[in-house]
């Protein structure tokens, strides 16, 4: 929620919630064409406020907008502490700060 908070769609849109992305009732996990779309409700391909990346063509980008905007960092909330180690790992979590994650476009050319 806080990284969610600290994003600029939540900041800018003032409209955005969980369910802004997340259907409850449905199982969408790994789709991120789904999640994509949802993405797009605001930044429409036409619109002004659409990707900026000069990198990939804009039937590309809309197939998910999520591995380069959301990607699995690791997190500093949830860790893991395997069995006969000493520290704990951190888990890879999907981060909820939507942003510019210019070393996730290098990894992805
Ligand atoms: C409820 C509307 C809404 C939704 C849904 C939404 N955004 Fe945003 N987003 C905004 C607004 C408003 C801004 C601020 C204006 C701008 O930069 O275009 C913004 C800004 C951004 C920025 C710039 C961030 C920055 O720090 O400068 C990125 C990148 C972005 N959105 C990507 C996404 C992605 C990817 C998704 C889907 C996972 C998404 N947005 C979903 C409204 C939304
Ligand atoms: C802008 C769109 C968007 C919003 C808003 C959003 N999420 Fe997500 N969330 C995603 C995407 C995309 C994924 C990655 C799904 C996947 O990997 O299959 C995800 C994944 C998750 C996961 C799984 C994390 C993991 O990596 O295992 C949880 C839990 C979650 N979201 C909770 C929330 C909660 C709680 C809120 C509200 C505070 C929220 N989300 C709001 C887009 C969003
Ligand atoms: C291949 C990676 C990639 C994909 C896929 C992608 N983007 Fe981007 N996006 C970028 C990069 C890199 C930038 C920064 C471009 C620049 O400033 O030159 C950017 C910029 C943006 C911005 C403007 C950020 C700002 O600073 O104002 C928004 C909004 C955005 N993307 C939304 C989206 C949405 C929505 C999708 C899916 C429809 C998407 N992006 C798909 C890499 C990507």
């Amino acid at each position: 929620m806080q990284l969610l908070a600290a994003s600029q769609c939540f900041l800018q849109s003032q409209t955005m919630n969980c369910s802004t992305c997340h259907d409850p009732h449905v199982s969408e996990r790994t789709d991120m064409q789904t999640f994509s779309t949802r993405c797009m409700t605001c930044h429409q391909p036409d619109g002004p406020q659409f990707c900026k990346h000069r990198g990939k063509p804009s039937a590309v980008l809309q197939q998910n907008c999520v591995d380069c905007h959301m990607p699995a960092l690791p997190s500093g909330a949830i860790t893991l502490l395997a069995n006969g180690e000493q520290s704990p790992t951190p888990d890879s979590v999907r981060t909820h700060l939507i942003a510019v994650y210019a070393d996730m476009v290098k990894r992805m050319k």
